[in-house]
């Protein structure tokens, strides 16, 4: 018997990507987004209509691939954007629509997906956070927060099923070649109106944004195999990391002191406003 995955977010980027691995790799995909056609269809690959905010959707979303199927092994939790701005300009109705999808969405789709997981008494649920669940830069405040919170829940979620043999693990990725940058970066520019308080960190970061664009050494391709890896992998990790170096990152954020994290990233503002 095939294996069932749902993947969010499968239109774009890293759920794009992974739809594709997965499928190749013999795995029947249910790809899910607003925007389906972007997404391909080929014989293992069905795309249904999903908006993660939407709770007839996500229902809709489980409902077809269990009737159809009958069994589910994984869900991938893909979907996702930067709501980044100050947090004095950005309102509190974006705010909540930033947490309906990052955070919300996740939790609705695994609520839908656990009775039939427990009823095979096996699944597993990847949860695609950030370094940023764990590091936070200025203008991030609601995107931070959001992968922190999906973090916390994947680890609380994990203690409770894992006795019925599903596990809920989290992939952390940085930087990486896709929509996601050019999405933040208009954010930010929608979220502040122009307005001149904040211009400096507004500068700083959309031009970090666009420097990350160009010099990306991340692709969607590299993060599928890791969301493959995590997915499939029989004695799953907690985490997920694509390189060395954003393990590295993470583990200094969680163990170094606030007082020298907050000096460290003073400088390394410091450093680039004056580049
Ligand atoms: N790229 C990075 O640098 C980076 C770094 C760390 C973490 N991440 C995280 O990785 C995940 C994937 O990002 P990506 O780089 O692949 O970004 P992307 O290319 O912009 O893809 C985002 C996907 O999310 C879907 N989506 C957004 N809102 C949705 C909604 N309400 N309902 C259903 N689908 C929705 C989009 O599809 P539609 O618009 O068609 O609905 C799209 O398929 C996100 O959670 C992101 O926060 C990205």
């Amino acid at each position: 018997m095939k294996k069932v995955v749902a993947i969010t977010g499968a239109s774009s980027g890293m759920g794009l990507e992974t739809t594709k691995l997965m499928a190749d790799n013999n795995w029947i995909v249910y790809g899910g987004a607003r925007h389906i056609a972007k997404i391909p269809t080929t014989s293992n690959i069905h795309s249904l209509k999903l908006d993660v905010t939407d709770t007839d959707s996500n229902q809709n979303f489980i409902n077809t691939i269990i009737s159809e199927q009958g069994h589910i092994d994984a869900l991938i939790n893909s979907a996702g954007y930067g709501e980044l701005g100050p947090v004095e300009d950005i309102p509190i109705a974006a705010a909540r629509q930033q947490f309906a999808t990052n955070f919300f969405g996740a939790a609705e789709l695994t609520k839908l997906v656990l009775p039939q997981m427990r009823k095979q008494q096996h699944g597993r649920i990847v949860n695609i956070s950030s370094v940023g669940g764990d590091i936070y830069s200025p203008l991030g405040a609601y995107y931070h927060a959001s992968k922190a919170a999906l973090q916390q829940w994947s680890d609380t979620l994990d203690l409770e099923v894992q006795r019925f043999n599903i596990r809920s693990v989290v992939v952390q990725p940085s930087g990486t070649h896709s929509t996601w940058g050019p999405i933040a970066r208009k954010k930010i520019l929608q979220n502040t109106h122009g307005d001149p308080t904040y211009t400096d960190l507004v500068d700083l970061m959309t031009t970090t944004l666009a420097d990350n664009a160009r010099g990306m050494s991340a692709t969607a391709t590299d993060l599928a195999q890791i969301i493959f890896s995590a997915t499939t992998d029989k004695h799953p990790h907690r985490r997920y990391f694509n390189t060395f170096h954003d393990r590295l990152t993470v583990f200094v954020a969680r163990t170094l002191p606030n007082i020298f994290r907050r000096q460290i990233q003073r400088s390394i503002i410091k450093t680039k406003k004056q580049s």
